[in-house]
């Protein structure tokens, strides 16, 4: 099959890459931009470790074409901390709890939790569960993540609002 050509805002960076039609958004990610913190498992939309934003919304990219994202823009779990190195709320709260052990499942719950608490700003811990039940760990038991999301909650709503310049 012939490549085709895409057009896509990757972690704020405008990208135009020929690519097989068939070529899954993670392949994509991690093969032709790079970015392998999108982590694959299953491969079949069952673990949640390839999650990435897709225009604000969390999918799984190992179910998405990358074709699908032509005109989109996706972040990855490396375009979530500041250009300056400061870790977002999630990620920080993930370190600070020890939301991770192997780290293997991190960047998909830590991009699930972001578009999570976007939605669910103030969440209780049986919304954190439910959130976040595509998503699956192996290792940590699940509660340093659901404390991780807790407070990355409440870091977020105390975080100073930004005000337009008048
Ligand atoms: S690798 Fe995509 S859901 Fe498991
Ligand atoms: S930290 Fe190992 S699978 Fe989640």
């Amino acid at each position: 099959m012939t490549d085709v050509e895409i057009s896509v805002v990757v972690n704020g960076v405008k990208r135009r890459d020929r690519i097989p039609p068939r070529r899954t958004l993670a392949d994509y990610l991690r093969e032709t931009c790079g970015l392998t913190g999108t982590h694959l498992g299953c491969e079949h939309g069952v673990c949640g470790a390839c999650s990435v934003l897709l225009d604000g919304d969390a999918v799984r990219a190992c179910l998405v074409f990358a074709v699908q994202a032509d005109g989109a823009a996706v972040t990855t779990v490396e375009g979530l901390a500041d250009t300056d190195g400061t870790l977002s709320p999630v990620q920080q709260a993930f370190r600070d709890h020890h939301g991770l052990q192997c780290g293997f499942c991190t960047p998909g719950f830590v991009v699930s939790a972001t578009a999570f608490l976007q939605e669910t700003p103030d969440p209780s811990d049986d919304e954190i569960r439910e959130g976040l039940s595509g998503n699956i760990c192996r290792c940590t038991g699940y509660q340093g993540i659901i404390r991780a999301v807790r407070d990355a909650a409440t870091t977020i709503s105390t975080e100073a609002p930004v005000t337009p310049q008048a």
